[in-house]
């Protein structure tokens, strides 16, 4: 009896043993787990908290913008971490032309920017003074400057020109090969279908890829604005991304890296604001026929003397022939 008793007791007590190990081993992977599986893919400046897994953006003092880390995150939440970040000295460095006559490219820059609370560009901004614009889906300012009683309406930039300039490669690539790396590197990247992929045209010579990034217009399912904001990050500065993996594009297996990209937008409705560069090119053209028109005149006015002075001249020895 009693050799199985304790027999039995050893066993209870290594069984005991055995779950014990498989609990911690359990608790350690999970912990393990739980730890890798909270950090924020699509923003490395997020702060994460576990049970449950929520990430936040600092955007002000003391204010944290929750975000959601399974997508990109609204240009909106990022302008404002960043302007926050500039404030307090932290790190933000971690043949194309216009598709249409309206579009425009973001003369301004960054400012502090009102959000909704989906992320979403107030219509109106002011950066936090007595002047005030409005702003299409892209944050990007579509009217003249005026003071807080102006009023804004929503508009959706349903069209970005994507002006990319890549890296000097040892033999030109390929356009059909380009534009797949480019879907691919967009799906991959930031999680954009193809189907938006409307046109890529590509220049050897001066390395340029013009990419056309559009939606039907009323379309309020995918965030244009938010992808180009991405990639703008991710060829002039440091990716927004976590994973710091530089951006390239695959081409024919070799990746394209790219030097610069400029960004144009085309809203659903045409900006109203006075295009610098049309006007600056105006007083041009003004300036230009007003000196033309007055060098017109003075060569008259110079010609009309020089007859005057010779039929002067000849006067007198009329007179002198006729005395
Ligand atoms: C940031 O740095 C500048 C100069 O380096 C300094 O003048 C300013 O006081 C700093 N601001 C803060 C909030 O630390
Ligand atoms: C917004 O305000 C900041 C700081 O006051 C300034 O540096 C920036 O140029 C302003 N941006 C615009 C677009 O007015
Ligand atoms: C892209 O969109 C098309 C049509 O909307 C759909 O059929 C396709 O499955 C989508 N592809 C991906 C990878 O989401």
């Amino acid at each position: 009896m009693r050799p199985k008793q304790e027999l039995c007791a050893i066993y209870a007590a290594s069984e005991l043993a055995s779950i014990m190990r498989d609990i911690i081993v359990l608790c350690l992977l999970a912990l393990v787990a739980g730890a890798s599986a909270c950090t924020c893919k699509s923003m490395k400046w997020a702060n994460c908290e576990e049970n449950p897994c929520t990430c936040t953006l600092l955007v002000g003092n003391a204010v944290k913008q929750p975000i959601n880390c399974d997508q990109l995150i609204p240009k909106c939440f990022l302008m404002k971490a960043e302007m926050y970040r500039a404030r307090n000295n932290l790190s933000t460095r971690s043949f194309g032309g216009k598709p249409v006559e309206t579009a425009f490219v973001d003369n301004d820059g960054i400012y502090d920017p009102d959000c909704e609370s989906d992320g979403r560009f107030k219509a109106i901004q002011c950066n936090n003074t007595e002047t005030c614009w409005c702003v299409n889906s892209a944050g990007v300012r579509r009217t003249d400057k005026a003071d807080k009683n102006l009023k804004c309406e929503p508009v959706e930039t349903y069209w970005v020109r994507l002006e990319l300039k890549h890296k000097d490669q040892p033999t030109p690539l390929d356009l059909t090969q380009l534009r797949t790396g480019i879907e691919n590197t967009f799906l991959s990247r930031y999680a954009i279908n193809k189907t938006f992929v409307d046109k890529v045209e590509y220049d050897p010579n001066g390395r340029m890829i013009v990419v056309d990034l559009k939606k039907p217009m009323g379309d309020r399912t995918v965030d244009l604005p938010r992808l180009s904001y991405y990639l703008e990050k991710d060829v002039k500065i440091l990716p927004l991304f976590k994973e710091q993996t530089g951006f390239s594009v695959g081409v024919n297996g070799n990746p394209v890296e790219m030097e610069n990209i400029l960004v144009y937008y085309v809203d659903e409705k045409a900006p109203t604001f006075t295009m610098s560069k049309l006007t600056g090119g105006v007083i041009a053209v003004i300036v230009v026929v007003i000196l033309i028109l007055l060098i017109g005149l003075l060569i008259l006015f110079f010609a009309k003397r020089k007859e005057q002075a010779k039929y002067s001249k000849a006067q007198p020895r009329e007179m002198e022939t006729m005395s």
